[in-house]
């Protein structure tokens, strides 16, 4: 008899995206092979660990020497090696033809506006071109505008939310390079994402909406929750539009679509990503099937999981604090783990930076307000300080 997984992984990226992945698949037994630095949180559960840049064509064509599929928890990749591979036969999945335009915001944005998709209005420009597009910025609307820039950007890193007086090439050119996006600012609404799973034969399945709550000094997510506090009306537009997205990307795997909410009601799509996501930590804990087991699924040509949440849930990253970088240890664990339905995952990242991704919890409550509250509690008593 046939065992029921004989396929193996290879993950470009090894962070803690990819370690809940390789979590999510120990029940069966799936091996999985990873590529990036030594001491990544994921290294210690690889049955391959390549160590290496997630640029460097050469590691990237050994890690799929060993693997029958691969797939990325990062876009900061070298997208073109993995074209080649996947024109020599490689099951590369998502396509490394949709990871090519969403690398490039301003390639993604011509996307949603060529398919009609409401996204935010825009202009595509060089930095040093600003101070000469001075009549196409006046078209944008509101007192501020986003600058953003077309590559290279991740967790907030290389988007500016401005005055619109600001915006000159003498204000911009220090902190940006070539290819920028200038946007109208959505004021006052909400960040929502929609977890998108889609297979090979195009079935798809969307998670419930889930709401962001971000920290502006940090441009990080402060903590999410779900259900999302949206009307039905509106849960299932956003539902709808980032199916319709993820379909004409020609979708397969697992898509974590960021979407606002103006305060009239109207929703904008902001971006993709290819990827297991940050707003699909709570599925671990809150969902049938979590967003990590889901890949896997599809990654395997199985059956998609089942996505209904089955109790209101706050996650809430765990962030290194603004003054400490090196060696540290987490306080207020302990309290946290007395609380029932609260979870920690702890990425065991060896060095803590200011605003770095240090683990996560959640908390399941009956009810989402005591499950907020519940979350403020332990998040006053969790400390990452100095050994
Ligand atoms: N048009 C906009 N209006 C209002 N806020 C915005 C706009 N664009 C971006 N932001 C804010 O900046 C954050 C980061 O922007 P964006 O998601 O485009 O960049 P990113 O670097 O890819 O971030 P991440 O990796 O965290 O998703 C958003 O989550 C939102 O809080
Ligand atoms: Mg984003």
């Amino acid at each position: 008899m046939s065992k029921p997984i004989e396929k193996s992984i290879g993950i470009v990226g090894g962070g803690q995206l990819g370690k809940m992945l390789v979590e999510s698949a120990q029940k069966w037994n799936v091996r999985f092979n990873i590529l990036d630095a030594k001491g990544s949180p994921a290294a210690r559960y690889a049955e391959a660990f390549i160590e290496g840049s997630l640029t460097d064509v050469d590691r990237i064509k050994e890690l799929a020497s060993v693997s029958d599929i691969i797939t990325y928890e990062i876009e900061h990749i070298d997208a073109e090696a993995l074209l080649q591979l996947s024109k020599e036969g490689k099951r590369i999945v998502p396509s490394p033809e949709i990871l090519l335009t969403i690398q490039d915001k301003g390639k993604q944005k011509d996307f949603y506006k060529e398919l009609g998709l409401p996204t935010t209005k825009y202009i595509l420009l060089d930095v040093n071109d600003i101070d000469l597009r001075k009549e196409d910025i006046e078209k944008l609307s509101g007192n501020r505008l986003v600058v953003k820039s077309c590559t290279g950007g991740y967790d907030g890193k290389g988007v500016l939310i401005i005055e619109r007086e600001l915006i000159s090439k003498k204000h911009l050119s220090a902190q940006f390079k070539g290819r920028i996006l200038i946007e109208e600012c959505v004021e006052n609404g909400k960040e929502l994402s929609v977890i998108v799973a889609r297979d090979d034969a195009g079935h798809v399945v969307t998670y419930p909406v889930v709401e962001m709550v971000f920290d502006p000094s940090k441009n990080l997510v402060d903590y999410l929750f779900a259900p999302a506090r949206v009307s039905k009306i509106i849960e299932e537009e956003a539902r709808r539009i980032s199916i319709e997205a993820v379909k004409h990307l020609d979708g397969v795997g697992l898509f974590a679509v960021e979407l606002f909410l103006d305060d009239q009601e109207n929703l904008f799509i902001n971006e993709i990503a290819p990827r297991p996501h940050n707003s699909g930590h709570h599925t671990i804990e809150a969902c049938n099937t979590s967003q990590y087991e889901q890949l896997v699924r599809i990654l395997l040509e199985y059956p998609l999981g089942n996505t209904s949440l089955h109790s209101p849930v706050v996650m809430t990253n765990i962030i290194g604090p603004p003054e400490l970088s090196g060696d540290y240890k987490l306080i207020g664990h302990e309290d946290l783990l007395k609380v029932p339905g609260a979870s920690l995952h702890w990425y065991n990242k060896i060095e803590t930076r200011p605003g770095r991704k240090m683990g996560h919890f959640t908390v399941l409550n009956s009810s989402l307000e005591k499950a907020i509250d519940q979350a403020h509690l332990i998040q006053d008593k969790l400390k990452i300080v100095p050994v």
